[in-house]
Parts: structure tokens; C-alpha cells; sequence
């Protein structure tokens, strides 16, 4: 992976850094997540040639709130809940010690900054709102 490559992934981070931790109230789904999500999950979890039938695009919310996972009897966000959420733990690399299968995500690239993975564990925390 090229320099520039490699810094743009820090970017949406900082932006994030600054407006979710300013604003001290809800995590946006739309705003503060899906920005990564877009730029580091979209191109192998997009319909039609979705792997592990999970889609990102063109409609995430409802792939991924109350859904079951297709590699884990967990749901892939179970509101109020993280650590039973299959999505966080694929994340965070905690997937398989609660029975999933496969590799962190994004498989074969660096894990996601740990500040957006509190800010998803902080969404999910709240209620994994449609905001
Ligand atoms: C290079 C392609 C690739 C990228 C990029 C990628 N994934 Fe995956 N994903 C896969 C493959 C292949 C599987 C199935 C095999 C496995 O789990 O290792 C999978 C499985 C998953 C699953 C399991 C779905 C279920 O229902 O059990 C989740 C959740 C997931 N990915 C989330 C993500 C997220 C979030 C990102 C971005 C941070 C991401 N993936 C980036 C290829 C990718």
C-alpha cells in the first residue's frame, strides 16, 4: 500500500476524533460510521457480490441491526449490546472465542482504528440507532 493511501485512512479517524468526542451526545450512523465503512468494508460487502452474504451497499442499517450472522448464531449488532455483536467482535478480532469463524475484518489489512472502534461499541451502547 502506498504513503498517501495509508494516510488517507487516518482522515475520516481525526474527523471523527473531533466531531464524536465534541459532541458528547448520540453516535451518528450515517455520519460518524458509514464514512469508514464505505471506505474499507464496502468493496467486498456490496450486493451481488457479497461475501459471507453480507452487503454494506446500497443499504446497511437493515443488513446489519436484529440480523443474524451467517458465520455465528449471534446477531451482527445486537442493540445495547457489543460483546454480543458479531460485527464488533469480527472487528476487534474477539470473533472466534464466541464461536464465529473467518478472519478479523478487513480481512488481510490493518484493523480499524481503535477510536472508531469505540465509537461503534459507544453506537451500539445506545441503542444502534437508524441516525
Ligand atoms: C477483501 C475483502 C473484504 C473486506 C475489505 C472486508 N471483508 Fe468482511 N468478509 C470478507 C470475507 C471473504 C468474509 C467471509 C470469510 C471470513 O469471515 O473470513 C467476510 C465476512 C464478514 C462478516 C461476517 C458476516 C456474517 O454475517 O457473519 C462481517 C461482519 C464482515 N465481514 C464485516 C466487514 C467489515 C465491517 C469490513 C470493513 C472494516 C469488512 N468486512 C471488510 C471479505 C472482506
Amino acid at each position: 500500500m502506498s504513503r498517501p493511501a495509508r494516510w488517507r485512512h487516518w482522515v475520516p479517524v481525526v474527523a471523527l476524533l473531533a466531531t464524536g468526542v465534541a459532541r458528547g451526545g448520540d453516535v451518528s450512523f450515517q455520519g460518524d460510521l458509514m464514512p469508514v465503512l464505505n471506505e474499507r468494508c464496502v468493496m467486498c460487502h456490496l450486493e451481488g457480490a457479497q461475501q459471507a452474504n453480507f452487503s454494506l451497499y446500497p443499504e446497511a442499517w437493515s443488513q446489519l441491526v436484529g440480523v443474524t450472522s451467517t458465520e455465528s448464531p449471534m446477531k451482527r449488532v445486537e442493540p445495547g449490546k457489543p460483546d454480543q455483536s458479531y460485527l464488533y467482535r469480527k472487528l476487534m478480532g474477539t470473533h472466534l472465542e464466541a464461536g464465529g469463524s473467518g478472519a478479523r475484518m478487513p480481512i488481510q489489512q490493518d484493523p480499524l482504528d481503535s477510536a472508531f472502534l469505540a465509537l461503534l461499541r459507544q453506537w451500539i451502547e445506545q441503542g444502534a440507532k437508524q441516525n
